[in-house]
C-alpha cells in the first residue's frame, strides 16, 4: 500500500471506528443506513481536520469571500462579505445522507444548531426605502440552520495513486435559518444613529433578509463547499469503505 492511503487508513481506524467496522456494499450502500452511518461516523473527524493527509479543519471554517448582488425589491444590495471565520460547523448532526451510484447521487442533510460569524463586509443599497453604506467588522449568529446539499458525482481514479475516488462534478446547497443576529460596524461612516436604526431593522427582520439574498448566498456556498467537499473525497479511497 502506498503510504499517503496506510496513514489515511489507521486515522480512519482511530477517528471513525464505529464505521470503519462498517463498510457499505457497492451495489446498495444506503441498505441498513449504511452510507449515512458511515458519513455520521466520520463526520466530527473530518469537521476536526486530518491534516496528515490534507483534509482541514471546518472548525473554524474560513471562507475568503461572499458577494451579493440583489437589485431590485425591497432589499437591493451589492457588495459582500471578506474573510468570513465561521465558528460551530463541527457541532453539525447529520440529518440524512445517501449514495446512489447508477444515479450519480451523493446527498447530505446538516443540521446546525449554532453559528457565529465574524467577518469584514463592504456594502452599499437600500432596505425598504433606508440607505444601508458601510464597510467594517460585522458580526453574526445564526441558529437552527438547515442545509442540504445535492450532487452529481462521478467516479475518478485519483491521478498519484490511481485509487477510485468520488468526485462531485456539481453541487446544489439549500439552507434554512432559524433565527438571526446581526451587527454592522461603522456603517455610513461612523453615524450611530442611522447605524442603529438599521442594524435594529435588519434583527427585527433577519428572515425576510436572508429569504432575499438566498439565492445568492446558496450559489456562494455551494462554490465554496463543492471544492472543500471534493478535497475531502479524494482523501476517501473507495476501496476503504465501498466493497
Ligand atoms: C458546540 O456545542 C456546545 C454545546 O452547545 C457548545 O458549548 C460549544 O461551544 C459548541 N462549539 C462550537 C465550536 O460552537
Ligand atoms: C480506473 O482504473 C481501473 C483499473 O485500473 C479501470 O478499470 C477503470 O476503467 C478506471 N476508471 C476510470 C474512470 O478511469
Amino acid at each position: 500500500m502506498e503510504p499517503n492511503l496506510i496513514i489515511f487508513e489507521r486515522i480512519f481506524i482511530l477517528l471513525c471506528p464505529a464505521s470503519w467496522l462498517q463498510t457499505c456494499k457497492r451495489s446498495s450502500p444506503n441498505e441498513n443506513k449504511c452510507f449515512r452511518k458511515l458519513f455520521e461516523g466520520c463526520f466530527p473527524a473530518l469537521a476536526a481536520g486530518i491534516p496528515e493527509i490534507g483534509v482541514k479543519s471546518f472548525e473554524p471554517l474560513n471562507i475568503d469571500q461572499v458577494s451579493v448582488s440583489k437589485g431590485s425589491g425591497n432589499l437591493v444590495l451589492a457588495g459582500g462579505f471578506q474573510n468570513l471565520v465561521i465558528r460551530g460547523p463541527s457541532n453539525a448532526t447529520v440529518r440524512s445522507a445517501s449514495l446512489d451510484l447508477a444515479r450519480r447521487q451523493l446527498n447530505f442533510e446538516l443540521e446546525l444548531p449554532r453559528l457565529r460569524i465574524r467577518a469584514k463586509y463592504n456594502l452599499k443599497g437600500n432596505i425598504l426605502l433606508l440607505p444601508l453604506v458601510g464597510n467594517g467588522d460585522v458580526a453574526m449568529a445564526l441558529k437552527n440552520v438547515h442545509t442540504a446539499v445535492y450532487t452529481k458525482i462521478s467516479l475518478h481514479n485519483e491521478t498519484q495513486t490511481g485509487d477510485e475516488i468520488i468526485h462531485i462534478d456539481e453541487m446544489k446547497v439549500s439552507f434554512q435559518v432559524g433565527a438571526m443576529r446581526i451587527h454592522l460596524k461603522n456603517l455610513f461612516n461612523g453615524n450611530e444613529i442611522l447605524a442603529a436604526s438599521i442594524n435594529a431593522f435588519l434583527n427585527q427582520n433577519g428572515n425576510e433578509v436572508i429569504a432575499e439574498l438566498r439565492p445568492d448566498l446558496e450559489l456562494g456556498l455551494a462554490d465554496i463547499f463543492h471544492g472543500l467537499w471534493n478535497n475531502v473525497f479524494s482523501k476517501m479511497p473507495t476501496k476503504l469503505w465501498l466493497l
